[in-house]
């Protein structure tokens, strides 16, 4: 690595370092650029260079879907780390729209990070941002249908809302119960210590072989943010908790 290449890696780990040691102090929501740029020890205009808002590299006639379809950048910032804890965990988004959570994460310099999304097109913009924020090399999206794919070969698994339940209003009736089931049935089937993060849920419940090991309601997006853990020894969790999807 050259050292202007090294330099640039630094700073940016600076600032992801900041971005979590904030978000776990004081939450995700009340976590401001300009607190990030204090406590990272650069300006706030760096910040915005080493992490362009990657709704500016989403084609304009896909950008309108962002903020209900895709993850918000501070969630996915915030959702990294809880799928990812070690170098080489190999994460899976189920169902990747345009790689947010993918890139983000890659951007975090941890582990390596797949995204199976139906939509081709989709896939086409998800690996060019990778490529254009310079981790194309630790991303991979794939065209298919996640259900067709082989979870086991991951150890951590990324779920928003992949069957569109409307945010303000979820409807249970709305929900495709046949893919539902199937994602129940895959998830009680994965290996004991599989990461599953879901940010609104997927539409069924956990299975009651998971622990509930972290959570969070982002009240900026309305949304709730949830670890948990296949076989955990943590605490019990038979159910999913009222209110946390
Ligand atoms: C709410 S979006 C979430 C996108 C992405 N995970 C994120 O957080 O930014 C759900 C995505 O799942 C995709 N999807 C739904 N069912 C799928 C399936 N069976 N296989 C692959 N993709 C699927 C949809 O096309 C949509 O892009």
């Amino acid at each position: 690595m050259t050292r202007r290449a090294s330099a640039v890696a630094q700073t940016r780990r600076r600032i992801v370092d900041a971005t979590l040691e904030l978000h776990g102090e004081q939450g995700i929501g009340a976590t401001s650029w300009d607190d990030i740029a204090a406590r990272a020890g650069v300006g706030v205009g760096t910040v915005y260079r080493h992490f362009p808002s990657l709704d500016e590299l989403v084609p304009a006639e896909l950008r309108h879907l962002s903020s209900t379809h895709w993850t918000p950048i501070d969630i996915a910032a915030r959702a990294a780390p809880l799928l990812c804890p070690h170098p080489e965990t190999r994460v899976l988004d189920i169902g990747a729209g345009v790689g947010k959570l993918c890139t983000v994460g890659a951007l975090s310099e941890m582990g390596t990070w797949c995204g199976v999304e139906q939509h081709e097109s989709l896939v086409r913009v998800a690996s060019r941002i990778a490529r254009q924020l310079g981790v194309g090399q630790r991303t991979a999206f794939v065209h298919g249908n996640a259900l067709r794919v082989d979870w086991h070969e991951f150890d951590a698994l990324y779920l928003y809302n992949p069957f569109e339940q409307p945010i303000a209003t979820p409807d249970p009736s709305a929900c495709d119960n046949a893919q539902v089931a199937c994602v129940c049935e895959r998830l009680a089937g994965l290996s004991r210590g599989t990461r599953v993060v879901t940010l609104h849920g997927f539409g069924g419940p956990m299975p009651p072989s998971y622990a509930l090991v972290y959570h969070e309601h982002v009240a900026a997006h309305g949304l709730d943010l949830a670890l948990w853990v296949q076989g955990s020894t943590g605490r019990a969790h038979r159910q999913a908790k009222p209110g946390v999807h």
